[in-house]
This record gives C-alpha cells, structure tokens and sequence, in this order.
C-alpha cells in the first residue's frame, strides 16, 4: 500500500516539480476520469438528442463526460478558460482568478461512438498558461490523455519533464507504470485513417509505399489507443490526410492534435500536417482542423518526403 502511494500520481507531479496549478489540473482531470470510466462501464449509451458544433450527435456518455471533467477543472480555481469539442464557445468560469492561472482545451471523450462496441476510448487534454485556450501548440505547459481499455491508463508530461504513464489500480489510485517514455526512432505499423476512395494521390502514393515496405495496418477508429499503441510499443505513423470531401482532414487542432503532438514530440517522435510541424501551426479557431502524420521520427520524414514529391 505505502509503495503505491508512494508511486501515484500527485507525488509523481510533486517530484517533478510542476507547478501546484499544473499538476492540481493535471490530478483533478484523472480524477474526473474515474468517473468517466465508471459511466461508460454501467451508463446510458444511448443519444442525449443534442448535437454539438461539427453536427455531430451526441451520446448521452459525450455529454456527461464533458461535465464531469469541466466541474472538475473549475474545482481547481487555476483554469479561467476552456475550450471543449462538446461546447459550441469558449466557457469561462468565475471562480478563477482573472489574470495568471491556466486555459484548458480537451476532448471529453474522443471516439465515444466506439463505446457501444466494446472498443478502447479515450480523454485528451491540451494546458496552457495563462487566460486564453486559443493558442498555438507549442505554447502549451502539458498534456494528457487517459485510455479506457482492458485497462485504464493515463499518461502525461508537462513542463517538458517527460512523458509518464500511470495505470489506474483497484483502490483507485493512478500508480506509475512507465517513466520517461521514448518512442522508437522508426516503427512497423502504419494508420492510414479516412477512406481509401477518398485519398488524394500523394496520399495514396504513401500509403502504398508503406504497404509495399511492410509496414503492418492497425487503426481501430480511436485516435488515443491508435496513438498509445504507436508511442508505448513499437512505433509507426498515424495519419489522418487531407481528403477529396475533408481538405483540411479530420481531427481538430484545439483538443486533439496538439495535446498528441506535444506527447509524441516530447518521447522523441514528431508530428507535421504534411509540411509544417503540428505545434507551430496558428491556432486561430476553436473548430479549426488539420491534416496529421504523427509518430516515430523516420517515418514522419518518409511521409513528408513522399507527400512532397513533385
Ligand atoms: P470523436 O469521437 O471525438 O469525434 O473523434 C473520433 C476521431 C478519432 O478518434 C479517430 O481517429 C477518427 O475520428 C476516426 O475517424 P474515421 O471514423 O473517419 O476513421
Ligand atoms: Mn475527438
Ligand atoms: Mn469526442
């Protein structure tokens, strides 16, 4: 019990010497996790009959997740702002002081549609100093995500002291499981992500090439287990391209791009949208979207090479 301890979370942060507003964001997201994970193991699954700004419906598990980690974060008193893919506007909460403090951007549940199939989900979260949520990614102070699977793991770095993952135990606490974690240099999966008749010919030419090359397909339709996968085991690329009917892709740059990108980067992979580095693009929009070629090094340098082939 006392190693446990010991090797939770909150003395994790503490060690690390992050900052008491940081690392109490950081906590009071994983707290908000468990929650989550319990609704999602015993909740409705159904539609809440709402849809949220893309014109997505939302499930009633989308909604109650929001919820529970936007009551936490105003818990803390240190978050003024939050950007969240289930608010159509910036939400700002009173409690928080009106200069200083943090702005959160996060994806209660990314892939809830998933849940209903028994398939692994997730919650990512993007933090940043000061009042605004609208900021570029690599102004970002820390990141996150949990991954409800077999097992309910979380992962973090912030303030650039290395990417850490915690695994949630049976008495509820986050114990640490793997510390300064490195992605390999070069991977054998790839994630193709959209539709094939959907593809534009450079993409099409790369995935191709990666076939060809023997690289193994995994995407599960869950952008955090399809990125844990590549980060934790062997390494590879995730992409989601640019489309004939999507040309700035899927995926939104606030609350899930450029928390993963800040993660990847920070074990030593990279992240670009076909030419430019994910956490140097402007983000201007809450609902602004990209094109992502994310994970090992190599292949992230293959991707853009063949992408921009003339
Ligand atoms: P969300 O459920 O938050 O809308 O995100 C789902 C995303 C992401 O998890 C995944 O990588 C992608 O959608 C899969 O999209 P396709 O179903 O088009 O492959
Ligand atoms: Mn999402
Ligand atoms: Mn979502």
């Amino acid at each position: 019990m006392y190693k446990h301890v010991k090797r939770g979370l909150w003395n994790h942060l503490m060690k690390n010497g992050i900052e008491m507003g940081l690392a109490s964001i950081i906590y009071e997201v994983g707290v908000a996790s468990k929650y989550v994970n319990h609704a999602m193991r015993t909740g409705d699954l159904g539609l809440a009959g709402t849809s949220n700004l893309y014109g997505e419906d939302q499930l009633a598990l989308d909604v109650l997740a929001d919820e529970i980690i936007k009551d936490r974060l105003d818990h803390t008193g240190r978050v003024r702002r939050i950007i969240s893919e289930e608010q159509s506007e910036i939400i700002i909460f009173d409690r928080a002081r009106r200069s200083g403090g943090y702005a959160v951007c996060y994806d209660p549940l990314d892939g809830s549609s998933l849940v209903d199939v028994n398939l692994s989900v997730g919650t990512i979260v993007a933090i940043y100093a000061g009042q605004d949520p609208l900021q570029d990614g690599c102004r970002q102070v820390g990141a996150m995500y949990v991954l409800y699977g077999p097992r309910t793991t979380l992962v973090y770095c912030a303030a650039g002291t290395g990417v850490h993952e915690f695994t949630l135990n049976s008495l509820g606490e986050f114990v640490l499981t793997r510390e300064n974690i490195r992605i390999r240099p070069s991977g054998k999966i790839f994630s193709p992500g959209g539709l094939r008749s959907d593809y534009l010919p450079e993409h099409e030419n790369l995935v191709r090439h990666l076939e060809k090359s023997g690289y193994k397909l995994r995407y599960s339709g869950g952008f955090v287990p399809d990125i844990n996968q590549i980060l934790l085991k062997g390494g590879g690329l995730f992409m989601y391209p640019a489309t004939t009917r999507a040309p700035s892709g899927k995926l939104r740059l606030p609350f899930e791009l450029n928390p993963m990108a800040y993660l990847v980067t920070a074990a030593g992979g990279a992240a670009t949208n076909g030419r430019q580095a994910i956490l140097d693009l402007e983000c201007h929009d809450l609902d602004q979207r990209s094109p992502i070629y994310i994970g090992s090094r190599e292949e992230v340098e293959l991707a853009e090479k063949i992408l921009n082939q003339q």
